[in-house]
């Protein structure tokens, strides 16, 4: 470190390209989407700007972080205005911020029952702190886990987490996987039942016959977009409780009303969770995330200490809570109902006109189309996947390629994103199709 180190940011592509290459680690480096790098100067609600001034609709919502916007201007003032009185207030301190968004984060959740917040940084301590507190609440170490979830980097919620490619050496252990409800290539087929059979089965041949818990996301997102069918919810938590679990909904990605008919998805089944965790949109794009449970559940937890250095930051609440603002008083949830259905529509018309896509799939604004080689085998085909992901860039869309073989391409904007932006995306997919 020398004193002369400038501060100006050297905007350039390729010698931001040059730096990450010599100075990020290489479990940093790995995670690129496109071919060619970019680089992202600017944000406002539904829309990117590159380094060079080009529009994009941000169909990856900065990875389901950005909920109500990118910059939206109340959550962007909430912040600003914290941060210039009191950026940091450690939880050890009182600051009525934090306590503030506790209780509206806790009003959103179903009625009838007392809970309680613990905030984390990430979606994955959140996670990590879900799954300490089932296994200290019940005594029991087993927990379910789905495979094709994803909940995370840390190593605990590495071991939950059901896609190969994101499981390092050294996780955790006391983890058995049951097979995803996937309605479209599920090894049941579709349906709910054999995969709730299939929950009987591993608690009863995995496991020491007593469990933790389950995790489910309620609509799985970076497993390529399956909502968890019909009974498959609310059943899996009747079968897990009766070996002793709690049902962990992992909203993550699906909450904050992103499903469109309602804030949480584990609201679809009728289902409620012993915890629920949440991350991402909580902050929109501030770093926040929270553990919200039963408070009889949470209780044992005070037995020993459990400390986040930025868990509850004021800076973080702040915008938490005006994100719960935002999302009520602008009619987030509806907007992701009615744009997302419309979208919806015109992903099955750009189906029925290209082979490539078996499937359309996901809810409110939850979306993804799956790309095989042929429709009768479903054979997946990233190929086709990531030649329509590049060509999507150059007609100004953003998207994600997802699933356990890169095979879906997802769909999670900010759920800001108009009717006409729709005829848009239509349009640059439709005409990345016809490229391939
Ligand atoms: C469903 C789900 N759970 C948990 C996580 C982990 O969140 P974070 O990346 O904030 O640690 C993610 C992140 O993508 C996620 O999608």
């Amino acid at each position: 470190m020398t004193d002369t180190m400038p501060l100006e940011t050297d905007w350039s592509l390729d010698a931001t390209a040059a730096r990450r290459d010599r100075y990020y680690a290489a479990s940093q480096r790995k995670f690129v989407p496109f071919a060619e790098p970019m680089v992202f100067r600017r944000g406002s609600m539904q829309y990117l700007w590159d380094a060079e001034d080009r529009q994009y609709i941000d169909l990856l919502g900065m990875n389901v972080c950005i909920s109500v916007g990118h910059c939206h201007p109340r959550v962007v003032a909430a912040a600003q205005a914290q941060a210039a009185e009191l950026t940091h207030c450690t939880t050890m301190f009182y600051h009525p911020t934090p306590a503030h968004l506790a209780e509206e984060l806790a009003a959103t959740m179903p009625s009838g029952q007392d809970w309680v917040v613990h905030f984390t940084n990430s979606g994955a301590e959140a996670i990590d702190l879900a799954m300490t507190m089932a296994r200290t609440y019940t005594g029991n170490l087993d927990l379910l886990a789905l495979r094709s979830a994803y909940h995370g980097p840390t190593a605990a919620a590495q071991s939950v987490t059901g896609i190969s490619g994101w499981r390092h050496p050294g996780m955790p252990g006391h983890v058995a996987f049951v097979a995803e409800p996937n309605q479209y290539r599920g090894i049941f087929g579709p349906g709910t039942e054999p995969y709730l059979n299939e929950i009987e089965q591993t608690i009863a041949t995995a496991t020491t016959g007593r469990v933790a818990g389950i995790l489910i996301e309620s609509v799985q997102g970076y497993g390529g977009i399956h909502p968890m069918p019909p009974g498959y919810m609310s059943g899996a938590a009747e079968r897990v409780r009766e070996a002793g679990g709690l049902y962990i909904a992992d909203e993550v990605q699906s909450g904050f009303g992103r499903t469109g008919d309602h804030m949480w998805g584990f609201e679809a089944d009728g289902v409620v969770p012993d915890i629920a965790v949440m991350a991402k949109g909580i902050g929109n794009g501030f770093p926040l995330a929270a553990v919200v449970a039963k408070k009889q559940i949470a209780a044992p937890m005070a037995e020993k200490f459990l400390f986040h250095t930025y868990g509850a930051n004021p800076t973080s609440c702040a915008a938490g809570r005006a994100v719960l603002q935002v999302i009520r008083e602008d009619r987030v949830q509806e907007n992701a109902r009615v744009v997302g259905a419309a979208l919806l529509e015109r992903l099955r018309g750009i189906a029925s006109r290209h082979q490539a896509i078996g499937d359309v799939r996901g809810t409110g604004l939850m979306l993804a189309i799956e790309l095989v080689k042929d429709r009768k085998t479903k054979e997946p085909d990233p190929q086709a996947t990531a030649a329509i992901f590049e060509a999507c860039r150059g007609e100004g869309l953003i998207l994600s390629k997802s699933g356990a073989f890169q095979s879906c391409l997802r769909m999670v904007p900010p759920m800001c994103l108009s009717l006409d932006d729709v005829d848009r995306v239509a349009d640059g997919l439709e005409a990345a199709c016809r490229a391939l």
